[in-house]
C-alpha cells in the first residue's frame, strides 16, 4: 500500500525536527505558520527564538504585537505573525487559555487554514485529517498523474480527497508527516531523486517521464511594480520613523517617512511631486544622497527602492510631529522590514 511504502520510507529518512517531538498544539500551530512559505533551516531558528519568548499561547496572547513582529523580523509574510497574535487572543478570550481540540474550532482561528486545521490535528490529537501542502500536491500529482491545476478550486478538492484515500487508516500524525517529508526531501520540485525512490515503480509521472510537467498550475500571477523612495532625515545621530498603519505590507511595522509613485522617479520630479511637498512644504533642503535604485521581490511586488538622505538641523525637527527621531541602537526595539533594517545597519551616524 502506497501509505506504508511512504512511511517506511519516512521511518529511515526523517529529519529530527523540533517540533516533531512535541505533541503541544500551540508549539505545532507556531511551526506550521513558519514553514509556510520559509525554509526548515530558516524555521528552526525562529522557531526556537519564538517559543523561547512565548513559550505559552497565553504569553503570546499578552504580548504587545510590535515585541511579536519584531521577533518575527526578517523571516516576511508578516500577516503570519500579526494573525498568530490574533488568534492567540482569542484562544484567551474563548477558550480559557487552551487550545481548542477539534478540527472544525482550530480552523475557525485567524490565520488557519484547511492545510494548518489538518497538520495541528493530526500532529497532536492523532485526528484523521489529510494535510494538503506544496508538497503533497507534488507528490500525489506525480504518482496518480492528476493534471488538475493544484489552484484550481476543483484541484483543492480532488487533492483534498485523494490525500484522504491515501492515508487509509493509517495513523494520521504518521502519514501526513511521512508525506510531507517524502516530498521535501525526495520527490522535490526540481530534480526528485526518482532512481533511489522506493514508488517510482508506481508512479505515474516516473514511468511516462512527466516528472519535471506535474503538478500542473492554472495562472501565473505577475508581480506589481512599486517604487518606494524612503528618506532618511537625519538629525545629529538621530533619524525619523514612522509605522505603516495601512492596510497594505508590512502593517503595523515601522520605516523611514516613505513617498511611494508608479514609476521610476528623477531627482527633479521627486522634489516637485506632492508627496514631497506635504512632508517638506517648500523648504531648501540639501539632498546628501540618493542610494541606486534596489529591488526587493516579494511573492506578487517587485518593490523597487532608493534611499534618499536628507540632513537637517536640530530646529527643524520640530516640523516633523508625525515622525519619531531614534538613535541607531534603539532600532533593535522596533519591527521593520528586512529591506530598511539593512540601510539601517549599514548606517553610521
Ligand atoms: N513543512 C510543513 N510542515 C512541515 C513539517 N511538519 N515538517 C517539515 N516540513 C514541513
Amino acid at each position: 500500500m502506497l501509505n506504508n511504502q511512504i512511511i517506511n520510507w519516512y521511518r529511515n529518512h526523517k529529519r529530527d525536527l523540533p517540533w516533531r517531538n512535541t505533541k503541544n498544539p500551540y508549539l505545532i500551530w507556531i511551526s506550521e505558520i513558519m514553514l509556510q512559505q520559509t525554509r526548515v533551516v530558516t524555521a528552526t531558528d525562529y522557531y526556537n527564538k519564538f517559543t523561547s519568548r512565548f513559550p505559552t499561547v497565553m504569553d503570546l496572547a499578552l504580548a504587545d504585537e510590535q515585541e511579536v513582529l519584531n521577533i518575527w523580523q526578517g523571516l516576511g509574510y508578516y500577516s503570519r505573525a500579526r494573525n498568530l497574535h490574533h488568534a492567540a487572543k482569542t484562544i484567551h478570550t474563548l477558550y480559557n487559555g487552551i487550545f481548542p481540540k477539534t478540527y472544525k474550532e482550530i480552523l475557525s482561528l485567524k490565520g488557519i487554514g484547511t492545510y494548518t486545521a489538518a497538520a495541528i490535528s493530526s500532529f497532536a490529537y492523532n485526528l484523521p485529517y489529510a494535510a494538503v501542502d506544496g508538497n503533497v500536491y507534488r507528490v500525489l500529482a506525480r504518482i496518480f498523474g492528476v493534471e488538475t491545476p493544484i489552484d484550481s478550486s476543483e484541484g483543492k478538492k480532488l487533492f483534498q480527497k485523494l490525500a484522504q484515500e491515501t492515508m487509509g487508516n493509517a495513523s494520521p500524525e504518521i502519514y501526513n508527516q511521512a508525506i510531507i517529508e517524502f516530498g521535501a526531501l525526495q520527490c522535490t520540485p526540481k530534480s526528485p531523486n526518482c532512481d533511489t525512490c522506493p514508488i517510482h515503480a508506481s508512479c505515474f509521472a516516473f514511468k511516462s517521464n512527466r516528472v519535471d510537467q506535474l503538478p500542473k498550475k492554472s495562472k501565473q500571477i505577475n508581480p506589481k511594480d512599486r517604487y518606494f523612495y524612503y528618506l532618511f532625515i537625519s538629525c545629529s545621530g538621530r533619524f525619523a520613523i514612522e509605522k505603516r498603519e495601512s492596510k497594505d505590507i508590512w502593517k503595523n511595522m515601522f520605516q523611514y517617512p516613505l513617498i511611494e509613485f508608479d514609476r521610476l522617479m528623477t531627482t527633479d520630479k521627486i522634489i516637485q511631486s506632492k508627496q514631497w511637498k506635504d512632508i517638506f512644504a517648500n523648504k531648501d533642503l540639501v539632498i546628501q544622497s540618493i542610494s541606486d535604485n534596489i529591488v526587493h521581490k516579494l511573492t506578487h511586488q517587485n518593490i523597487n527602492t532608493s534611499f534618499i538622505h536628507i540632513e537637517i538641523d536640530a530646529e527643524q525637527i520640530k516640523r516633523f510631529e508625525s515622525f519619531s527621531f531614534i538613535k541607531k541602537q534603539d532600532a533593535e526595539n522596533y519591527p521593520f522590514p528586512k529591506l530598511v533594517a539593512n540601510h539601517i545597519a549599514k548606517q553610521v551616524i
